[in-house]
Order: structure tokens, then sequence, then C-alpha cells
């Protein structure tokens, strides 16, 4: 698909079909509604009156041949009350608009770059959510459907959208192109979250880090086991060797231009292309759904594609450790003690909590480059999902001034998080008899629990851990998040870095609105 920005009037710009955003319960359309309303003898009006469709947020209504209008459709779609619209709802109103229009199976659509507006927002703020919102939404993964009933068959090829002002024509374009970059990352996530386990294997996803590295201009490197072994990776080995397919770790790294100056950040995704819990095997029920457990590690991948993409002025490394977690004739076993590149040993109380295990040696790794921060994305604990639900992602660190970062990065792309505390008294939890520490304590607050075991490894460096296990995947079909694969944290970790060098407006409660 590809997005054009265009200047150009409304109604005088032909197109297989229009988009138009309405606002709920008002009497006066917005611009482009109004053109198109003039332009179709108060055809829009009559339409609204009649009580037919009122603007009710992501419900859509086909007009078709306005008299006078060089489109053959329009397809309205509900902004709900305007007191209540967001970026988050446009992103959602230009999905569901363009899905619609895909179902009519048409494969072109226009958009004006005013289809809504929000106070304080500019422009460029509303085009790069419509052009996110169209790509994000007519998403689908068909790859291993082999007929044409299963296949969604019907595709979008070309979006316009459209500019009135001309002076605005470079800003727009630039906005459109920033959001294709970062829809198409998280393409490249849902892809690689959406394939199978049989297909995504940890070779797999080495393959695609080496050809996002080729296309995006990163340097790609990545350690076989024998190499992982010689620099003493005992916990990342400790999981594998319950499989037989050879564990991967990969490292992606991007460097700016002028990168003396630039901050170092470590991004650094957990893997697991298969987590059947290993000898502590999960129930067998929806097991099947655990060939998403390597999200964190494809969203680093989506990141690190979108970072070199656009040029972000920072030094970018991603690290994802990629393993299956099997019960082989050779797997960990609980009561095993391994040792981890940090020195620190490790009793394995359960071989479920394996993430923990891969993240500890990439975190102890991620030192190596001397980092301003770093961040994990993992699909760590059930018990976050039930401690915050399926939408939101826990957030823990050891630097509050990051962890607001990240706090506001989640603001204004509506990828939501919220914080979790990691006091001490959850650490002493974690204490072995055995061991340094062990991978595992009840059933307490599991999510803070996980947190605090990857705490031990992170040295001094300012650290922050994203618990995506609720967001990475979702069951319910929303405007923009079809089915399946989100690829949560590409909006949000990219946005992170755009605004790097900004100073935080996150001051003591005023969180996550
Ligand atoms: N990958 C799972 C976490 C998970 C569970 C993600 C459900 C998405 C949905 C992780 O490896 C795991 O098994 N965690 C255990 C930890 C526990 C054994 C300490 C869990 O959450 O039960
Ligand atoms: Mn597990
Ligand atoms: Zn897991």
């Amino acid at each position: 698909m590809k997005i054009t920005v265009r200047p150009g009037g409304i109604a005088q710009t032909s197109s297989e079909c229009i988009i138009l955003g309405i606002y709920e319960g008002e009497r006066s359309l917005e611009e482009p509604a109004r053109v198109v309303d003039r332009a179709s003898a108060g055809m829009l009006q009559e339409i609204m009156q009649s009580g037919d469709f009122k603007g009710e947020r992501y419900r859509s209504f086909l007009l078709y041949q306005p008299r006078e209008i060089a489109a053959r459709r329009i397809m309205l779609v509900g902004l709900g009350k305007r007191k209540d619209c967001t970026l988050d709802k446009i992103r959602g109103a230009a999905a569901q608009g363009a899905r619609a229009v895909r179902d009519l199976g048409l494969h072109e659509l226009l958009m004006p770059a005013t289809f809504a507006r929000i106070p304080g927002v500019p422009p460029t703020g509303i085009i790069r959510a419509l052009a996110e919102g169209v790509m994000l939404g007519l998403y689908a993964f068909d790859e291993f459907k082999t007929t044409n009933e299963g296949k969604k068959k019907n595709v979008i090829e070309a979006v316009t959208i459209l500019v009135e002002n001309a002076q605005e024509l470079q800003a727009a374009r630039d906005a459109a192109r920033k959001a294709e970059i970062i829809a198409r990352a998280v393409q490249v996530v849902r892809d690689l979250v959406s394939r199978p386990a049989n297909s995504a294997t940890p070779a797999f996803m080495a393959r695609t880090a080496k050809t996002i590295a080729k296309t995006s201009g990163l340097v790609c490197t990545v350690l076989s086991p024998s190499q992982a072994k010689k620099l003493g990776m005992g916990c990342f080995l400790g999981v594998a060797q319950g499989s037989r397919e050879p564990a991967q770790f990969i490292v992606l790294e991007y460097v700016p231009a002028k990168a003396q100056h630039a901050d170092t950040i470590v991004l650094v995704g957990k893997a697991i292309t298969f987590d059947s819990g290993g000898i502590s095997l999960k129930p067998a029920r929806g097991m099947e759904r655990m060939k998403d457990d390597m999200s964190g590690g494809a969203a680093v991948l989506g990141i690190m594609q979108a970072a070199a993409q656009l040029k972000i002025p920072l030094r970018v490394i991603g690290i994802v450790p990629a393993t299956e977690n099997l019960p082989g004739g050779a797997a960990l076993k609980p009561g095993d003690v391994i040792t981890s590149l940090s020195g620190k040993t490790v009793e394995i109380i359960t071989t479920d909590a394996e993430g923990r295990l891969i993240l500890a040696d990439a975190l102890a790794y991620a030192q190596r480059y001397k980092p301003h921060a770093i961040i994990d994305l993992a699909t760590l604990t059930g018990a976050c999902i039930t401690a915050l639900g399926n939408d939101v992602a826990g957030v823990m660190g050891t630097d509050e001034q990051l962890i607001n970062k990240i706090k506001e990065a989640a603001a204004a792309t509506s990828e939501k998080v919220w914080q979790l505390p990691l006091w001490e008294e959850y650490s002493e939890l974690l204490k072995s008899d055995i061991a340094d520490i062990k991978n595992a304590a009840g059933r307490d607050a599991g999510a803070i629990t996980g947190g605090c075991f990857l705490k031990a490894f992170t040295g001094k460096t300012p650290w922050v851990h994203v618990d995506i296990a609720g967001p990475a995947w979702t069951e319910k079909d929303r405007p923009y998040l079809p089915k399946g694969a989100t690829g949560f944290g590409v909006r949000l970790i990219i946005n992170l870095l755009e605004n790097w060098k900004k100073k935080g407006y996150i001051k003591g409660e005023k969180v996550n609105r």
C-alpha cells in the first residue's frame, strides 16, 4: 500500500471513495464535510437530521455518487462526541473507515488532512494518526491460507491524504512518511508474532534481523550457542538446552551520524519462540498462544528498523536472545543451579520462569555498551495480565525519570502502561537457600517479583522493564488492532526515542491521562 499526500480540494479530487470524519450530535459540520454537504445539495445534513447516521464513534455510513463531487462514494465515519475525541480515536476512525472501504472491494481511498481537529494538535499530528490508523487497521496475516476465500482478497493499494494549504505540503509529507515507517515496523512485528513457532524459530528471528540490518543500515551480530557458551551465558543456554533448535543471541546496532554526542540506549527483547513451560509444563489449554512469547524480541527488531529509517539521533542497540523453551531430555529441571553471564548463580524453581533467565544474560551483556539507559520488553508474566488486564503493560524499573519518559510516551501513543513498585521487600522473596537468587517466588505479586529478578542483573544502569504479556496479543478485534498480534511497543518506544531530549512534563501524580 502506498500513501500519497497531495494538494487539492475535497470536492474536485476524483477517487473511488472519500472517508470523512463526523462528530456526533453537532448541527454545524466541520470544514471538509461542509464542502461536501454544499456540493451535494445538503445531503449530509439531511442524513444526519434523519437520524440514519449521527456520528456515533466508529460507525460508518456510505453515500453513493453525490452530485457535483468528483469522488464516486463517501464513507462517513463517526468520531463520537467532540469533547471525547483524542488522537487515538482519530486513529481508530481512520482505521474503521479504511476497513469499511476495503470490505466494499475498493482499492483506493482519499482522506482530507482536516479529517478531524483536536485543540493543540498540529495538522501533522492528525496526518500521522490517519496514516497509522489506515495502515494498522488494514493489516491481515494470511500467509498460511492457501485459498482465495481464506485470504483477505480485497486490498487497498493507494491512500491519498489531501492537503488544502499548499504551504503545509512538505510538513504533511514528512508526517505521513514517518507514520509509514512506524506502521511498517509494527507490521513486521505482527508478522513475526503471528507466524507459527514451527516457522518462526530462533534461526528465523536471526535471519529476519539480518534482513532488517541489510535493508535499513544496521550492524547485525548473531552469537551461536558455542559463542554464547564461551562468554558464559549459562542462563540463556540453560533455557535452550531442552530444545533441538539452536539458540540465537541477536544483536543489532544503529549508529547515527554525529555518534560522538549521542546517548546510547539498549533495548532488550524476550524472544522465546515457543514457551511450553519446559519440564514445568504448561496446561495444554491455550498453549498455542505461547508462540507469541517472542513479542518483546520482535518489537525490538521492529523498533530497530524504524529507528534507523527515522534517523533517530541516538545510538540504539537491540539485543534479542532467542530460543525455545521445551521439555527435552537435556532440559533444565527444577532444583538445578545455573551460572549467569554476570557470575550470579540462579536456582531454578520453575522452568516456566524462563523469560527472566534469558533476559538476565541479555541485561548483563547490555552493560558492555555503557548505555545511558536499558529498556526491556517482555511477555514476562501471566500475573501482569491478572493485575492490569489485557490492554495495559506493566512498567517497573530503577530510574523514575526514565519511567516518566515511558509514561509520557504511553500517554502520547495510547500504548498504555501502569507502574508497579520494585520495593526491596519483594526482592527478599527471591532469596535462595542454595544459590544467589531463585527464579521464582510464590504466586503473590508475580509481575513485580519478575521485575525484581531482572533488576538483579542491571547493575547501576538506569533500567526499565515493560511487561507486555497482556497487550502483545488481542482476542478482541479493534479498529486499528485487528485480532491477533498487536505489535505493541513499537509506537511506544519510537515515541520515547523521538522525544528523548525533550524535558519531561509529567510531575507527581499527573500521569497516564
Ligand atoms: N510467557 C509466560 C508469561 C505469559 C503467560 C505471557 C500468559 C502471556 C500469557 C512466562 O514465561 C511464564 O510462564 N511466566 C510464569 C512465571 C511464573 C512461573 C513465576 C507465569 O506468569 O505463570
Ligand atoms: Mn514461561
Ligand atoms: Zn515465557
